[in-house]
């Protein structure tokens, strides 16, 4: 069995990941409890012990609007951090598989077109700016993998679908914003991505990793309560009018439509937006 060491294994991703990792590989898991990967010689003394196959960092600071005002602690969670994993990665012959973001790009692309690797990020948020230190700092390892997700749910986190599932039962309508544009991602779609990226050991670098098909924030609460026979009316709003009702909130790319056109290549085939959304809502409403 080969082993991996996972980091941030109580996440929204990591605890979806551990528990399927867990069939086919010999999985130590770290949480920030027993693994703050700020602390350096921790966690190059970790990497020394498992001495992994694989290592797998899911762990990040992901509050958006939080980075705004905790800027340090987001750029040492999310960039600075990354380098210690990268280089006791190296050190050790691992392969690193970091988890990044759509918010690398500054998402002003026009809507007719799609982000592909190859394309040069542009921040705009303090979230995108420190994922992106922390894409840079991942590629200091040899061997490593780089997974650009976007708009993630999952059973064990907070997230947009179910804010609003909440939202639905206290309102008769709900404002979403309708012209940012991407592709909602279940981490049951995310984690099989990862797994065959780690059957498949195909060649290292930048893959975008998000569920097939895009659409708009609006667009996908309508299906959400289309799937789960929900009767509260969603209402359209753009990114000028959220931002009067919510100043504080960081701005959000328009654009966050990513290619997935290298992972096609590779033979990996992400699930539709619309099916994985069915399938975890069959989950969420049990
Ligand atoms: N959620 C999204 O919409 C989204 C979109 C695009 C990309 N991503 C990326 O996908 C990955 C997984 O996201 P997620 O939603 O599963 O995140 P999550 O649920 O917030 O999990 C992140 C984990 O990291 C832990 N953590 C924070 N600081 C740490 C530190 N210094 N040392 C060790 N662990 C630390 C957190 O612990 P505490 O909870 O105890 O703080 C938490 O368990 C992240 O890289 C994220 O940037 C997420």
């Amino acid at each position: 069995m080969k082993k991996v060491l996972l980091i941030g294994a109580d996440g929204m991703l990591g605890g979806e990941l551990k528990e399927r990792l867990e069939k086919v590989y010999d999985v130590t898991g770290t949480t920030l409890a027993t693994l703050d990967i700020c602390d350096k010689e921790a966690v190059d003394a970790k990497i020394k012990e498992v001495n992994p196959y694989f290592i797998i960092n899911c762990a990040a600071y992901t509050n958006v609007d939080g980075c705004e005002v905790n800027y340090d602690l987001a750029n040492r969670v999310n960039g600075l951090a990354v380098e210690n994993i990268a280089t006791s990665a190296k050190a050790v012959g691992a392969t690193f598989i970091h988890i990044s973001t759509d918010y690398v790009f500054a998402g002003n692309l026009d809507i007719e077109k799609v982000y592909t690797e190859n394309m040069e990020p542009a921040p705009v948020s303090s979230y995108g700016k420190t994922k992106l230190l922390g894409e840079q700092n991942a590629s200091k390892a040899e061997k490593y993998y780089i997974l650009r997700t976007a708009w993630l749910y999952g059973i064990r986190g907070k997230n947009f679908v179910k804010t609003m599932l909440k939202l639905s039962k206290e309102n008769n309508e709900i404002k979403v914003v309708s012209d940012q544009h991407g592709s909602p991602t279940s981490t049951t779609t995310l984690c099989k991505i990862i797994e065959q990226i780690m059957e498949k050991e195909p060649e290292y670098g930048v893959y975008h990793s998000t569920c097939e098909g895009f659409t708009t924030w609006y667009e996908f609460t309508r299906k959400i309560f289309e799937f789960a026979n929900i009767e509260t009316k969603v209402i359209p709003i753009t990114s000028a009018e959220y931002k009067e009702m919510y100043p504080q909130s960081s701005d959000r790319p328009f654009n966050s439509m990513l290619s997935k056109e290298k992972l096609h290549k590779v033979g990996i085939y992400p699930t539709e937006y619309e099916l994985a959304l069915k399938e975890y809502l069959k989950e969420e409403l049990k």
